[in-house]
């Protein structure tokens, strides 16, 4: 039996498809494409999981990603997350890809949306799930890469329903990026940003004020500020959390710290996601899972927190409605 987090209604919307590459497929793509690993096994690969600060994750997430190189290593990718993500039942996945991670190793647009492509068309098909795509931006390469990066992506904005920023955050504030946000805005493509992950509030008044930031990924760190937290409530801005990526990257001691409730209960739109979902050790239900019985949330705080991922999605109104059942 399906338990009631499962049956929810839910949008996936903070999930990076190169976190979703378990050690099973790294070792199947390693051998179809004859390239090899750092890794002898798949128990190796799991025990090198062991992170320290979200810095130490990203070291070995684009080791990970190096796996991937043809168009159908993209698509089996994004096929296997889509499949997990449907039996979590979610409805609709808003997904993150990191260009920049590819583009460096030499593998061109073509190759990855191609394979995008193909796998959000087969899930449109076999599993009823609607899909978007966010490109994000590698804070650590600067704004010049981010420009490069959005100039290669033109032939495709057709795909893309918006952009983001990702990587090591504290360092690189929002602020860096303004005329490459600016520029995407101007095409028409929605803005998010992480901010508040491992940084401090500014840069979420940053990712607001000077990127027009639509929702925040992560944010947990606004908790800090309660004139910040009083703009995300008023403003309706959505929190697109993380808690256990939060607790693997020690943001968070333990799962029965995270401030989600804290910051529902102040108002703020707060939604439930995975990240990187083969790093951290679960999919959006089992995060949803872990914060019911970590926070003692009642089943009517889940169905809200649900509620919660379709409002805050880029879906039109009429979508939304639908599978809210309003
Ligand atoms: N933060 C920043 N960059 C990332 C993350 C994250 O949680 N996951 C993948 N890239
Ligand atoms: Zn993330």
């Amino acid at each position: 039996m399906p338990d009631l987090i499962t049956l929810l209604p839910k949008a996936e919307l903070h999930l990076h498809i190169e976190g979703t590459l378990e050690p099973e497929m790294m070792f199947s793509l390693a051998a179809r494409n004859h390239v090899g690993l750092p890794f002898e096994t798949v128990e190796a690969v799991r025990a090198a999981y062991e992170f320290t600060d979200l810095q130490s994750f990203l070291d070995i997430y684009y080791r990970g990603a190096a796996a991937l190189h043809t168009s159908q290593d993209f698509e089996d990718l994004m096929w296997a997350y889509l499949v997990r993500a449907a039996g979590d039942g979610v409805c609709h996945a808003e997904m993150f890809f990191d260009p920049q991670t590819h583009t460096e190793r030499g593998i061109g647009f073509q190759v990855f949306m191609t394979g995008f492509a193909r796998a959000r068309e087969r899930a449109g098909r076999e599993l009823g799930i609607t899909t978007g795509l966010i490109m994000c931006f590698l804070r650590h390469l600067g704004e010049p890469a981010a420009l490069d990066t959005l100039e290669a992506a033109a032939p495709f904005f057709d795909e893309l329903i918006g952009v983001g920023l990702d990587s090591s955050e504290v360092g690189y504030p929002p602020s860096r990026f303004q005329e490459v946000m600016g520029r995407a805005r101007e095409a028409g493509l929605h803005v998010v940003a992480h901010a508040g992950e491992e940084g401090p509030p500014e840069y979420v008044w940053e990712a607001l004020d000077l990127l027009g930031a639509e929702r925040i990924d992560h944010g947990v760190r606004s908790e800090s500020d309660p004139a910040l937290v009083s703009r995300l409530a008023a403003d309706r801005i959505p929190l697109t959390m993380c808690p256990l990526s939060n607790v693997r990257l020690r943001v968070f001691d333990r799962i029965e710290d995270h401030n989600l409730k804290r910051l529902m209960d102040a108002g703020v739109k707060v939604t439930i996601n995975s990240d990187d979902p083969a790093y951290f050790g679960g999919y959006v239900a089992d995060n949803y899972r872990a914060v019911q019985q970590g926070l003692g949330m009642s089943d009517a705080e889940m169905s809200q927190l649900a509620r919660n991922s379709i409002e805050a999605s880029f879906l039109d109104a009429g979508m939304k409605a639908q599978l809210l059942g309003d």
